[in-house]
């Protein structure tokens, strides 16, 4: 069969929220791509994952034209609770920062980005097979892949994106001696299960309990979202319906609290990871969100990560094709890890803090205690939970970073504080 050659200036390998928000920017700033997904479009939305999204990621589908549904079907949170021992204490984000989240569920983000990518005509392939990539050190790479029909196809371009999440290809073509995998496993798990029945509580519930961890979230006016921490080479099949609602009351259990029961229609087992790849790029390719770096879900941070490299990428490819310069490409990796290293310190300071860690001392737990007391009761510490829960500008807020003269200097103009947009 003879392979068909496509050409376009950005190949993106995976159509997840890092792979679409990338397309869709790019075409912001005028530079066309070409994504190609393996997975069908009813496959993704069909996974669940991420449930909140940050201010900036906010104001990102805003800034795309792509905020109506989830302003008319999300929900704003303007605060978390942290259950001690059963105690409730809450982190007020609108009076700490002055700040919010979104709770809108992964799937819908990505049929929002999937239509609108329809409807600006961008070129998204979903069900391609053999994708590989190719000649990243020269200055025309391309990716080989076989396309929905069949066919075998050769995509030419000038850089590669590697959106392809945590179990792709891309970071693999990056040489082993160039290539620096920080890793961390955690000896527990989530069990997640999907419920169908009204919310139990108006905001997000982090419980840490001598029973473990839970996490009591949502998703819609009949569904919920919760998790509760297990063995992480444990199986759903390990637990049956009473078994999980005994645990959850268990982590849960507070003066007048009951969670809203209702039939379990979805069990999955997650395991926690935080891993980067440094550096980020290689010759003509970049990495972005989850395929440079995962976190355990803890603090939220995946889903907006990638906002943040995507943002941080679009800009950087926007400066080469309308001034010429590299300079914002070449230091692509260590601008996006800056924002990175943050929430990696953020994710793994949630999960510790909040977990029952395997062995773990008396001191251990009096000592745990005694920060979720300190995070909960004094301003400062709660603070900072705040300000990187509703999370920091998905771009350098330095002056100069963005161009404000074009479609997407404008765009991204709301990740800056007033005083950087007027400088
Ligand atoms: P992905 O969403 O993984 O997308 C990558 C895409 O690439 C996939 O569609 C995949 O099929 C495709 N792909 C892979 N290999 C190839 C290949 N060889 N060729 C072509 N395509 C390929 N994040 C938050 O911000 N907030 C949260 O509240 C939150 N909660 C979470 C809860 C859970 C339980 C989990 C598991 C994650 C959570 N996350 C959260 C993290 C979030 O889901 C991820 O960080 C996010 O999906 C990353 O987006 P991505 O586009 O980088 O990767
Ligand atoms: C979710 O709703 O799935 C969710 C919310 C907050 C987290 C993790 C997951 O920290």
């Amino acid at each position: 069969m003879t392979t068909t050659t496509v050409r376009t200036q950005v190949g993106i390998v995976g159509a997840g929220p890092a792979g679409l928000w990338l397309a869709h920017l790019l075409a912001v700033a005028g530079i066309d791509s070409v994504v190609l997904e393996r997975r069908s479009r009813v496959e993704i939305a069909a996974t669940h994952r991420a449930g909140i999204l940050e201010q900036g990621t906010v104001d990102l589908m805003a800034a795309l034209g792509l905020d109506a549904r989830m302003r008319a079907e999300g929900y704003a949170h303007h605060g978390i609770e942290l259950r001690v021992a059963g105690e409730a204490r809450r982190v007020d984000f609108a009076d700490l920062v002055g700040r919010a989240v979104q709770l809108y569920p992964q799937q819908e983000v990505f049929s929002d980005l999937a239509d609108g990518a329809a409807a600006r005509g961008l070129d998204v392939r979903f069900e391609v097979a053999d994708v590989a990539v190719h000649d990243l050190t020269s200055q025309a790479p391309s990716i080989t892949f076989t396309d929905a029909d069949g066919t075998p196809a050769r995509l030419v371009c000038d850089f590669v994106a590697g959106c392809d999440g945590s179990r792709g290809i891309a970071k693999w073509a990056i040489p082993e001696n160039v290539r620096t995998d920080h890793f961390r496993e955690y000896p527990f798990g989530w069990f997640g299960i999907l419920v169908e029945a009204p919310p139990s509580a108006p905001e997000l519930i982090y419980a840490a309990s001598d029973h473990g961890f839970a996490l009591i979230s949502q998703r819609t006016a009949t569904t919920q979202r919760m998790y509760f921490q297990c063995d992480p080479t444990d199986r759903p099949d390990n637990w049956d319906d009473a078994r999980i609602w005994d645990q959850l009351e268990a982590c849960t259990a507070a003066p007048g609290f009951a969670l809203t029961r209702g039939p379990i229609v979805d069990k999955t087992v997650i395991p926690m990871r935080s891993y980067v790849c440094e550096p980020m790029q290689h010759g003509r390719l970049f990495l972005a969100g989850d395929a440079g770096h995962t976190v355990p879900p803890t603090g939220a941070k995946g889903m907006n990560l990638a906002a943040g490299d995507v943002a941080v990428l679009a800009r950087s490819l926007e400066r080469f094709y309308r001034d010429g310069q590299h300079d914002l490409l070449d230091a692509y990796s260590a601008t996006a890890l800056a924002r990175v290293w943050k929430a990696q310190h953020f994710s793994w300071w949630m999960t510790s803090m909040l977990h029952t860690h395997p062995g773990a001392s008396t001191f251990d737990r009096r000592r745990q205690l005694g920060e979720l007391d300190l995070v909960t009761t004094s301003r400062a510490g709660s603070t900072y939970l705040a300000e990187a829960y509703t999370g920091w500008p998905l771009i350098p807020t330095r002056p100069g970073f963005l161009d404000p003269d074009t479609a997407l200097g404008a765009a991204l103009a709301s990740q800056l504080p007033a005083e950087a947009v007027t400088a």
